[in-house]
């Protein structure tokens, strides 16, 4: 009898290849799907669970809180602060560190989040995602700031959960990216995107045009040059990072948001969206970058730094590239 291989077994497995690994993984893994369960839950019934709407308050960034932003930031505090498996915590929702209260044994694990991706999108009943980035921590004792100021190649994992037609946990611990979709009937994340591979050359392009004038000239030029030609790319925007970038995962394309002349950094962040997507995409054969290094090798000198990202398909990132250093024109 068949019932699909379950996010839990998945990742059993996948630790028994590891002899070094210590099963806290699978744990924190675990405390995270239950999590996505929660918002999805919520996300289905946006309207009718109170979770529409803002809170009134603005972030570290200056960008309005929504009530599931903060919701879904609390809930994964909750469910995974008091398992012994992390020593500390960082959001896109929380100024400064959360380090793991004294009345709960701590971990070996850094967790840093992004509660809510596309909250712009939550009252429009379009597809928003949560996404993740583990690291270990490097301190002997308490944690600090350092242990969560790593590149991108120090993550032990990565994902995103995408809440869309269907709930979707998107990760990798450095063995391939893996999809797993929720069954709602049996509440389990059950196996369906083993082994994602990126096309190497995409058929779309994602990208807030509405900027396009405040972009530099060779990213200008790039956007310009996919519309020309016998087959232009189509052009694919919804403003949730998660869902553009799942759909050129799964379906080949690029996802742009350079910096400009307003904002030289761009608006995404390196350490909760970039970074961890970048370790995704990677593992699919994909490429992500700043214009001109991959994002996997940016040093990380603030939690909330913000880099340009270009990511998606790897012969798409390695042409906008080839422009941004003038190599094309
Ligand atoms: P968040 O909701 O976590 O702040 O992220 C929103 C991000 C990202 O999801 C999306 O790609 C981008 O903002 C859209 O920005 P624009 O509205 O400027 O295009
Ligand atoms: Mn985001
Ligand atoms: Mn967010």
């Amino acid at each position: 009898m068949q019932i699909g291989t379950t996010l839990t077994r998945f990742i059993i497995e996948e630790e028994r290849q590891h002899p070094e690994a210590t099963g806290e993984f699978t744990g924190l893994l675990t405390d995270l799907s239950i999590a996505a369960k929660i918002i999805a839950r919520d996300v289905n019934k946006a309207g009718l669970a109170e979770v529409m709407g803002i809170t009134g308050r603005t972030n570290v960034h200056g960008e309005e809180v929504q009530k599931l932003d903060e919701f879904a930031n609390a809930l994964i505090i909750r469910t995974t602060d008091h398992t012994g498996r992390l020593a500390g915590m960082a959001s896109e929702e929380m100024d400064d560190i959360y380090p793991i209260p004294e009345k709960h044994p701590r971990g070996n694990y850094i967790l840093v989040f992004d509660p809510v991706d596309g909250s712009s999108n939550i009252d429009v009943n379009v597809s928003i995602g949560t996404i993740f980035s583990i690291y270990r921590k490097k301190s002997s004792d308490s944690v600090t700031h350092a242990d969560f100021l790593c590149r991108g190649r120090e993550q032990v994992c990565a994902g995103y959960i995408i809440y869309g037609s269907s709930t979707m946990l998107v990760y990798t611990t450095g063995s391939g990216s893996h999809g797993f979709t929720l069954d709602p009937s049996l509440g389990e994340f059950l196996l369906s995107h083993e082994h994602i591979q990126i096309p190497e050359r995409g058929q779309y392009y994602s990208a807030n045009e509405g900027n396009y004038l405040k972009w530099d000239a060779p990213v200008r030029r790039f956007v310009d040059q996919l519309k020309e030609g016998s087959q232009p790319y189509s052009a694919r925007y919804i403003g949730s990072l998660v869902a553009d970038f799942h759909r050129n995962l799964l379906k080949g394309g690029i996802f742009l948001y350079p910096g400009d002349s307003k904002s030289p950094s761009g608006k995404l962040r390196l350490l909760y969206e970039a970074a961890p997507l970048a370790f995704v995409v990677e593992q699919a054969g994909g490429a992500a970058s700043n214009g001109t290094q991959p994002i996997m090798d940016l040093p990380a000198t603030e939690l909330h730094q913000r880099t340009p990202l270009f990511i998606g398909s790897r012969d798409d990132v390695a042409t906008l590239e080839q422009f941004v250093r003038g190599k094309r024109a």
